[in-house]
């Protein structure tokens, strides 16, 4: 075809994280991982016919040099037979800057459904979700919307390591974003995850525990058992940042604004509200309460953007 395509893919943040590769190349993880999507929140991507391969990141027009414009071209290397087809990929994230949302999950799995439209492949859902991994790990679960699991897989070629939606849904689920203001140049996930496993004796606990947290959190969500939803996330957030910590040079992606923010959600626990945070490679927590106690929260934490993970799921 060469009409343009436009396709919509979700945020995501992981309750049991994806941390460690097997095998780089191909985004092959050491373990599985559980996460919930941001319903509306995420990646616009449209693919159209151009002169010479362009991509652009909301509104403008990247240089060919910035290293997402290199993944992003690479990545449709990946499905274009024919050279001669040059694409203009116009990318937009209608995630609010001040939320400090990664966008690789969902700008891959916006762009591998785009692919599939454009070029007409007709893959399956379980395709797909295997191709956006090579992406981004973490865009292997973007794909769908609510609770994703991606299952590691065991094979070389990685095409039983995708992600799957659960049936489950949680309506009363919110998710708060607090941005920590930061000025630091953050090391990228891949590049920390590579340290960690080189570096970090304490990463041998991890596997284990990732398989661990992903079957309370399966309980946690058949149970609807916020407790143990919370719980299993938090400590699971916090187990991972503990292999990071012991990696060397030290890998702290923690800034004094991050520790007063779990103060406050530790406080606030303590006076009998039920919340906890997450956190991924970055400096932001990311919140989980039910909706009950919005009010509290935002009482607490000042006006911070607050999802419904569930009201964008048909
Ligand atoms: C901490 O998916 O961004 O957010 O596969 O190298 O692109 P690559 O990494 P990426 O890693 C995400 C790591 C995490 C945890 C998670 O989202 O599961």
């Amino acid at each position: 075809s060469s009409e343009p395509v436009t396709c919509f893919a979700p945020s995501n943040i992981a309750l049991c994280k994806y941390w460690g590769k097997r095998e780089k190349e191909l985004n092959l993880p050491v373990n599985s991982s559980l996460s919930i999507s941001l319903g509306h929140l995420g990646t616009q991507t449209t693919l159209s016919l151009a002169e010479v391969d362009q991509v652009w990141l909301n509104g403008e027009r990247l240089t060919d040099d910035t290293p997402f414009a290199r993944k992003v071209i690479a990545f449709i290397d990946l499905f274009r037979r024919d050279q001669a087809v040059t694409l203009k990929v116009d990318t937009r994230n209608n995630i609010p800057t001040a939320a400090g949302l990664a966008s690789s999950a969902s700008g891959f799995a916006a762009l591998s459904l785009a692919i599939n439209q454009f070029f007409a492949l007709d893959l399956s859902d379980d395709v797909l979700s295997a191709f956006a991994r090579m992406g981004s790990g973490s865009a292997s679960r973007s794909l769908f919307q609510g609770f994703v699991e991606w299952e590691m897989g065991q094979q070389e070629d990685g095409m039983d390591s995708f992600a799957r939606p659960l049936v489950a849904r949680w309506d009363t689920l919110r998710i708060g974003l607090v941005k920590v203001a930061t000025g630091e140049k953050k090391v990228d996930s891949r590049s920390g995850m590579t340290r960690t496993l080189e570096t970090a004796s304490l990463y041998q606990a991890w596997p284990a525990q990732a398989a661990r947290d992903i079957s309370r959190l399966h309980s946690a969500i058949s149970d609807k058992d916020f407790q143990l939803l919370g719980e299993t996330a938090e400590h699971n957030a916090l187990s991972m940042h503990a292999t990071m910590i012991a990696s060397w040079p030290p890998l702290v992606y923690w800034q004094p604004d991050s520790l007063a923010a779990m103060q406050k959600v530790w406080q606030l626990r303590e006076q009998g509200i039920p919340i906890y945070f997450t956190m991924d490679a970055g400096p932001n927590l990311k919140l989980l309460f039910e909706a009950e106690y919005e009010a509290d929260v935002l009482t607490a934490f000042g006006e911070i953007e607050v999802v419904s993970p569930f009201s964008a799921v048909p």
